[in-house]
């Protein structure tokens, strides 16, 4: 049988990780400054994660959510505790987009409305409504197009306040720094106004932290720069360093009904143990703090070379930007320097998203083989 092909994948095969590094099936060492789009986030098969989900394994992986499972109680003080959130509750499942998906139905039933409120050039998921709150009509199909979504652009207060007075509008997404968008964010102001008309005009305000959260952007959420408090915060990528995680934290105004929400596999044990095993380690590690020190780092190292016209993003979401398409660039430093980096749907923008554990010395190599890169492509 053949692989449903979707996929243009690049001809290497890793079969083994550690840290910041992968080795493919002929033993080449390769340096994943992608973590595998910005899912590594203690780094690969760190010691500790790999001995928590064996020994979790080893007593009970899974049981259905019909019966206690104290490790999600577990998890959820653990949350409250580092990202200082105190008034939400968690929902566990399996994903980013179900993450998404759960919070925008969500937001319906507590407002009772349907319209949706998204940002152009947002990513969300290719679920039903995530994907309908996507900004990419080409992975939409026609199915997805029943959901009532508009889009309008970052800072653009007065097209904001038009559709929300509506007043058919149940939840405004955003991402506080868009990914596979391209790593543009907000203004301050506007991140405030969003919050204010949300709650005049009784919209769920919804931060898309599938991406930028657990630590990665030098906040433990990157909303987290202002003093919002959305109505739920999604979550995924980092939080499992690998494992299927994703959840929505819920703020205590939004009431629970049971059947509300649901999920088979959503909360499992390994689940909860791995994202527990990440929290241990962004906290004993400080990890978290040091992508602050990081970021000046690669930020210093970027001015330096002239191709680079702007560096973007916060923490360890970055990006390098050109006036050429990097195409051809990511080729040379995956296929010549061994070096993992991300695109965009801004096709002139490098998307550096490396495990939380980069030290300056990976971060120095790349920029060698960047500039041995540029000089070899132009
Ligand atoms: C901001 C954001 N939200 C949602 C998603 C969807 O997550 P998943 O691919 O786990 O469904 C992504 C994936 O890239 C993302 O970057």
């Amino acid at each position: 049988m053949n692989l449903f092909n979707v996929y243009p994948l690049y001809d290497i095969t890793p079969v083994r990780a550690e840290d910041v590094f992968v080795y493919d099936s002929k033993g080449e060492q390769y340096l994943d400054l992608y973590g595998g789009h910005a899912v590594i986030s203690i780094g690969h098969s760190h010691p500790h994660y790999v001995k928590s989900l064996k020994t979790q394994l080893e007593q009970i992986g899974f049981y259905s959510n019909a019966v206690q499972n104290p490790l999600q109680q577990k998890l959820a003080d653990a949350i409250g505790e580092q990202s200082c959130l105190h008034k939400y509750e968690l929902f566990l499942c399996n994903s980013g987009a179900e993450a998404i998906e759960n919070a925008l139905k969500l937001a319906s039933f507590h407002t009772q409305k349907k319209r949706v409120i998204a940002f152009q050039n947002s990513f969300h998921g290719r679920t039903s409504a995530a994907v309908a709150v996507t900004d990419n009509s080409s992975i939409n199909a026609p199915l997805n197009e029943q959901h009532q979504v508009t889009f309008i652009s970052f800072d653009d207060f007065e097209t904001l306040e038009k559709e929300l007075k509506k007043g058919d509008v149940c939840a405004l997404i955003f991402e506080a720094i868009q990914g596979v968008g391209g790593l543009d964010e907000p203004s301050e102001d506007f991140v405030y106004q969003m919050e204010e008309l949300c709650n005049k005009y009784k919209v769920c305000l919804i931060a898309d932290e599938v991406q930028a959260g657990f630590g990665r952007t030098g906040s433990f959420f990157a909303f987290q720069k202002y003093k919002i408090n959305p109505h739920i915060i999604t979550m995924a990528k980092g939080m499992g360093n690998g494992f299927p995680i994703g959840g929505i934290l819920i703020h205590s105004e939004i009431k629970a009904k049971y059947g509300m929400l649901g999920t088979t596999f959503g909360g499992n044990h390994l689940a909860c143990c791995a994202s527990l095993a990440v929290l241990e380690i962004l906290k004993k590690e400080d990890l978290q703090q040091k992508t602050k020190a990081l970021e000046v780092f690669f930020r210093s190292k970027a001015a330096a070379i002239p191709q680079i016209k702007k560096i973007k993003g916060r923490g360890l979401m970055l990006g390098i930007e050109f006036d050429f398409e990097v195409a051809e660039l990511r080729k040379t430093l995956i296929y010549k320097h061994h070096i993992f980096t991300g695109g965009s749907s801004n096709k002139n923008l490098i998307r550096i998203l490396p495990p939380l554990t980069v030290k300056e010395t990976h971060l120095e190599h790349f920029f060698n083989a960047l500039k041995k890169a540029l000089s070899s492509t132009n």
